[in-house]
């Protein structure tokens, strides 16, 4: 029996800043827990949150770009799936791109307000301002506070989301079989036929 085999491809603009995303935000989830929760020394600590911002950042900024490509080029299409298959599908991707957007988002807001009013320099080479407004505030303790247990709760947030959506690109790889997660390769040119 033939499968529908999914041959089209991701372009390559969307296929390089979806994997700098992934592996960003991968490395952004283990540097945050391991430089808040492990009690490392103050300087390598000081480094790591330094080297967070830099990937956070860079996260935003492909995220922004990743968003604009999306609206101006319509990604392949999914191939034949039941309806709520479809609808879940579309909804982890909406939400994922939310979550993308607000986990920067609040990370740079409560840098901004933090009262230690610490500077933000990408990589050690690139100034980075504070957004606006927050700097100004007066109750910035308490706004710090919301913003870090937001960025906190929503940081496991995504890592569910992020656990659903490679979970069931697998699920259509190994077990579907219809080649979704190739189009998503560098090196993955077509689905393995099936017969
Ligand atoms: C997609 C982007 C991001 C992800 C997935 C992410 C993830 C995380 C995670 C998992 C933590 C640990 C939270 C905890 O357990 O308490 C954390 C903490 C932190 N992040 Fe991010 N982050 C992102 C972007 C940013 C950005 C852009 C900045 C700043 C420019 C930032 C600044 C911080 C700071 C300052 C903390 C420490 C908060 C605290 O002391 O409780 N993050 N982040």
């Amino acid at each position: 029996m033939h499968k529908a085999i999914v041959s089209t491809r991701y372009n390559t603009v969307s296929l390089v800043l979806h994997w700098v995303i992934a592996l960003g935000i991968l490395a952004l989830i283990c540097i945050g827990l391991t430089m808040t929760h492990l009690g490392l020394a103050p300087m390598r600590k000081f480094q790591l949150y330094q080297l967070h911002k830099s990937i956070g950042i860079t996260v935003l900024l492909a995220v922004f770009l990743r968003i604009v490509w999306r609206l101006t080029h319509r990604p392949p299409p999914l191939p034949a799936m039941p309806l709520i298959e479809k609808a879940a599908a579309e909804g982890t991707h909406w939400l994922l791109y939310v979550l993308m957007l607000v986990m920067p988002l609040t990370g740079w807001a409560l840098v901004s307000v933090s009262p230690f009013n610490l500077p933000t320099v990408l990589y050690g080479l690139i100034p980075w301002p504070h957004l606006p407004v927050f700097p100004e505030l007066t109750n910035k303790v308490q706004v710090e506070a919301v913003m870090k247990i937001i960025h906190g709760k929503l940081g496991w947030f995504l890592t569910a989301l992020i656990a659903l959506h490679a979970g069931a690109a697998l699920r259509h790889q190994f077990i579907l079989r219809d080649g979704i997660l190739l189009r998503m390769l560098p090196f993955g040119a077509r689905a393995p036929k099936e017969s």
